[in-house]
């Protein structure tokens, strides 16, 4: 069954859809995999690469999404079926929104890991405001490897963080269940405006106290050398997985936006905001890593295990890193429903099933798959599925979902999407829907059928070789 349009539901206003696209962009990506990914990347070649892939490549996808999505007004592999059948081009292109529920589906899995590693930072965080003096740095009668210890202690209790993934995916349902403008709406409206505020706030009190000139100069110092194949695709992949392209998420909001926005306009508040928050976590986290002399490549767990001890260090530590982990859960939350939405959508468009039972249904299959890497930190870690490819060596279920999705589908949803919409789509649907002026449209149809094409063909092939 087909939901015909004037059955679908609308955001209430231009801002609220923006806002939910923010929402979905800003996340665990900006927060946790960008500072990451720039650590174990080497720094400055890494972030000046991953901002030239969002302003060539990333900003250009991001409007195709979003007018495939207004032009097809349905789920993301219907919206794609809709303009492939206004444009006179073959169906098959439905891969693209295939690919995309795939994509949002396993990332889900192993974000809501992450969701349940912040959940678990907010007990702790809470737990020692009420207990310790409040003028001093949290954890004060702690020592420094009990600090330390936290997320070694946290990865080692399978039960714990199967139970907080539990609650966080539960969490999760329930804003998709309730529907787009009373679930999402919520979210998008209320939370992220408070995070922004908190978050430049803690920035502020970082540029003034660590060592800042050193984090400037590690993230935005250009080492032609240190920027190999791999370095790219992981920027490349940074920027799609920021901007949540390629998941079929960013189609799936277009479909919920009216026709006198502008969607051209709109892309590059969303880009710009995404990659803002992203560039302002790298700020707000390294004059930290550098002042507490941290590991800056320690990966995957550096925001969660460097910024504990850094609140103990300062005052009103206990508040502050409440605040922040409060913070860090709203902008994961807005993601999360983002990811949960795009399957639903696609189950109550294509079988004409009902959406609270869809969320919850999709909702427990993304809890298993995520329980599993879950259990990667503790029970399961011995097992390297993929171990015997390059790209996977080493790497746990966790880590394998994390890099599969990054740097496998989402450049392969993205090529897909660009030749779609440079070659196959109808130039007058293309000249109606993207709400540029005449130049600056030419301008946008080169990046999409040249530029991004070759480049992301050129940095998957380069990446993946070496
Ligand atoms: N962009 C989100 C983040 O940076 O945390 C993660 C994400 C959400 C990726 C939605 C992909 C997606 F479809």
């Amino acid at each position: 069954m087909v939901a015909t349009q004037s059955s679908r539901e609308g955001w209430s206003s231009r801002s609220a859809f923006i806002l939910a696209a923010v929402g979905s962009a800003v996340g665990l990506g900006n927060l946790w995999r960008f500072p990451a990914e720039a650590g174990t990347n080497g720094g400055g070649a890494f972030v000046i690469f991953y901002i030239l892939c969002v302003v060539l490549i990333g900003l250009p996808s991001l409007l195709s999404e979003v007018l495939i999505g207004r032009h097809g007004q349905g789920s993301a592999s219907e919206s794609v079926v809709r303009v492939a059948r206004d444009s006179g081009a073959s169906e098959k292109w439905v891969v693209i929104g295939d690919i995309g529920m795939l994509v949002a589906f396993l990332i889900l899995s192993f974000y809501s890991v992450l969701g349940g590693w912040v959940l678990n930072y907010i007990g702790v965080f809470a737990g020692d405001l009420v207990t310790s003096p409040f003028l001093g740095g949290a954890f004060q009668s702690w020592s420094d490897s009990e600090i330390e210890g936290l997320l070694p202690a946290l990865l080692e209790d399978p039960v714990k963080l199967v139970a907080l993934h539990a609650v966080f995916m539960a969490i999760t349902i329930f804003f998709v269940a309730r529907g787009v403008t009373k679930g999402i709406e919520f979210v998008a409206t209320f939370m992220m405006p408070a995070f922004f505020l908190l978050f430049l706030a803690i920035t502020i009190y970082g540029a003034f106290t660590g060592a800042f000139a050193e984090t400037l100069d590690f993230l935005f110092t250009f080492e032609p050398e240190k920027l190999t194949g791999s370095v790219m695709l992981a920027g490349l992949g940074q920027a799609f997985f920021s901007l949540s392209l390629g998941s079929a998420i960013m189609i799936t909001y277009g479909a919920y936006a009216d026709r006198t926005t502008n969607l051209a306009s709109t892309s590059a508040i969303i880009a710009g905001a995404d990659t803002s928050v992203a560039l302002i976590a790298g700020l707000c986290i390294f004059p930290i890593v550098f002042a507490a002399g941290f590991d800056v490549a320690a990966g995957p767990t550096l925001m969660f295990q460097t910024l504990p001890a850094a609140f103990s260090a300062i005052p009103v530590g206990s508040l502050v890193g409440l605040l922040f982990f409060v913070m860090v859960f709203f902008a994961a939350l807005t993601s999360s429903v983002a990811l949960l939405e795009a399957p639903v959508v696609w189950g109550v468009d294509r079988f004409g099933w009902q959406r609270q039972s869809t969320a919850i249904g999709i909702g427990l299959a993304i809890f298993i798959l995520g329980t599993l890497a879950a259990l990667s930190f503790n029970v399961l870690a011995d097992w390297h599925p993929l171990g015997g490819m390059s790209l996977f060596a080493n790497q746990g279920f966790f880590d394998v979902l994390d890099t599969f999705t990054a740097k496998v589908l989402l450049p392969v949803a993205a090529l897909l999407t660009a030749i779609f919409t440079g070659w196959k789509i109808d130039k007058r649907l293309v000249r109606a829907e993207s709400g540029l002026p005449d130049g600056l449209h030419k301008v946008w149809m080169f990046l999409i059928a040249y530029v991004c094409p070759v480049a992301l063909a050129g940095i998957f092939i380069v990446g993946i070789v070496s």
